[in-house]
């Protein structure tokens, strides 16, 4: 009982959220080095110029790129099984372009890193592309508006699939290839790399929340990621037959704020939309119906799903189901209620639970009743959670040490409701890997001060700060969880 014997315990980050080294050894730029920090009611800053003498966070992240060796043994300290990254795609192929040869200096350089994690018996879990489209994919071809940028990613996936057949066996294609659905904007930039003329030729700056939408061309990008995800799939399998390849999903626990049926049907059409839309289209390898009739209202052209595509679709589906789970949400017809959340995600304020600093409903019954239902929806591949965490803020106490809490008074709910999960439901549940076990860059607001970690990274906003990494209380709490295998909490 309890957690298998093989689970896959460890953690994730992102290569923009933390290597820095934003154009060493031939990196070319990508949509993170184009952002400015935001903060939990202001959005991130975006500029298609780079601005002289102004402070970007990903330029330097939390550095890992030059301390991957001394972060991967902090990890192997805490018993990681595995390791989730990503491949920062433009470190590969900075130009992004159909006949580019790779960049020898990107692809030796995770060499190093996968070899650092099998020096320690990790395991490393690979995402191809989370929230890093080359910033020349964005200029050339509207990110994945272009068909032609399906041929170009598939260029740079067979380069690193052939590279590490033997070094990496779990891949992930997109990193929540649904938030187009979340978030148009959000969606379109940091998703599909889509920008707009009008946003492409601005001189200054604008706030995300004020880039141009248009929905036709949104959907379109999220079609053509799928086809490429799925080809993505079909060749992986050619490669190497053993790897294991999955989606990720930004999967958003949505409940109905009432016992009113309208709140149930409301509640109903958000997971569709938000979650199932994109995890049916990957893992039946087909559209679902209230897709279609979706998008039919909102007036797309579906023209561009072609037969070729739905092909592709249907055989590239995914070995396993991967997603993240922060928080819930609920939903209401009621417009009086007081809404929460910062500045990507606006719910009805759930009154049984606690919010986090930036407004994330905390959970962890949501976790169990989430995996129960992909469970019922997809029961024939195995689950696993990539992302859960807590972002806070954590200091430095006189005595040198970060104490820390609140951050395992989020995690140990957590890894309760997927025992229980396991134990009680049955769900077929093969790994954890917890957001940021390192502090790194927030994704959504650029904040170093939105700290996840275990390990604390003395790096701040304005900044200051010379990168040093130090174990916080967390650290040996999380050591503790994995070496009882989930039993000692
Ligand atoms: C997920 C992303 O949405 O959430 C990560 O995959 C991100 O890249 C994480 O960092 C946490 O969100 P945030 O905005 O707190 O960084």
């Amino acid at each position: 009982m309890g957690f298998p014997k093989n689970f896959l315990w460890g953690g994730a980050v992102a290569a923009n959220q933390c290597e820095g080294a934003y154009l060493e050894d031939g990196k070319g730029l990508n949509v993170p080095d184009m952002l400015l920090g935001g903060n939990v009611t202001t959005p991130r800053t975006f500029c298609p110029q780079i601005q002289e003498g102004v402070f970007y966070p990903s330029h330097e992240a939390v550095d890992f790129y030059h301390h991957y060796k001394e972060d991967i043994k902090l990890l192997a300290g805490m018993g990681f099984k595995v390791f989730r990254l990503s491949l920062n795609w433009a470190r590969i192929f900075p130009k992004a372009t159909l006949d580019e040869e790779p960049n020898e200096a990107g692809l030796k350089y995770y060499d190093d890193v996968f070899d650092a994690c099998h020096q320690y018996g990790i395991e490393p879990l690979v995402t191809l592309c989370h929230y890093e489209i080359p910033w020349e994919l964005v200029k050339n071809h509207h990110g994945f508006l272009d068909r032609e940028s399906i041929d170009i990613f598939l260029h740079y996936v067979e380069t690193v699939f052939t590279r590490y057949k033997d070094k990496v066996k779990y891949w992930l294609t997109f990193n929540e290839i649904n938030i187009v659905t979340h978030d148009l904007q959000m969606g379109n930039l940091y998703g599909t790399g889509l920008v707009e003329d009008e946003d492409l030729a601005r001189t200054k700056p604008c706030r995300v929340n004020e880039l141009k939408v248009n929905k036709q061309h949104s959907y379109e990008a999220l079609h053509n990621e799928f086809v490429a995800s799925a080809k993505a799939v079909i060749l992986g399998h050619k490669i190497n037959p053993e790897f294991k390849i999955g989606n990720m999903i930004a999967y958003s626990a949505t409940y109905p704020l009432t016992a009113n049926p309208k709140d149930i049907l409301l509640a109903q059409e958000a997971m569709h939309y938000k979650n199932d839309f994109c995890g049916d289209v990957q893992v039946r390898g087909a559209y679902p119906d209230y897709a279609i009739k979706f998008l039919e209202r909102e007036g797309i052209d579906l023209s561009y799903i072609t037969e070729e595509d739905k092909k592709v679709l249907k055989e590239g589906t995914v070995d396993m189901y991967t997603f993240s789970y922060y928080a819930s949400s609920a939903v209401t017809v009621d417009p009086n209620v007081e809404k929460i959340g910062g500045n990507l995600s606006h719910t009805a304020k759930n009154p049984y639970l606690k919010a986090s600093d930036w407004g994330w409903q905390i959970d962890p019954d949501g976790l169990r009743w989430s995996l129960n239902n992909l469970h019922d929806r997809y029961p024939d591949i195995p689950l696993m959670v990539v992302e859960n965490g807590f972002g806070a803020f954590d200091e430095v106490s006189e005595d040198g040490a970060i104490h820390d809490p609140y951050r395992i008074d989020y995690f140990r709910p957590h890894i309760e409701a997927m025992k229980a999960a396991i134990d009680e439901d049955g769900i077929p549940l093969i790994g954890y890997t917890t957001w940021g076990p390192i502090d790194l860059v927030s994704a959504g607001t650029g904040e170093y001060r939105k700290r996840y970690g275990f390990i604390y990274v003395d790096r701040h906003d304005d900044g200051t700060g010379d990168f040093s990494r130090k174990p916080k209380d967390s650290y040996n709490w999380y050591k503790k969880v994995i070496a009882s295998n989930g039993e000692d909490l």
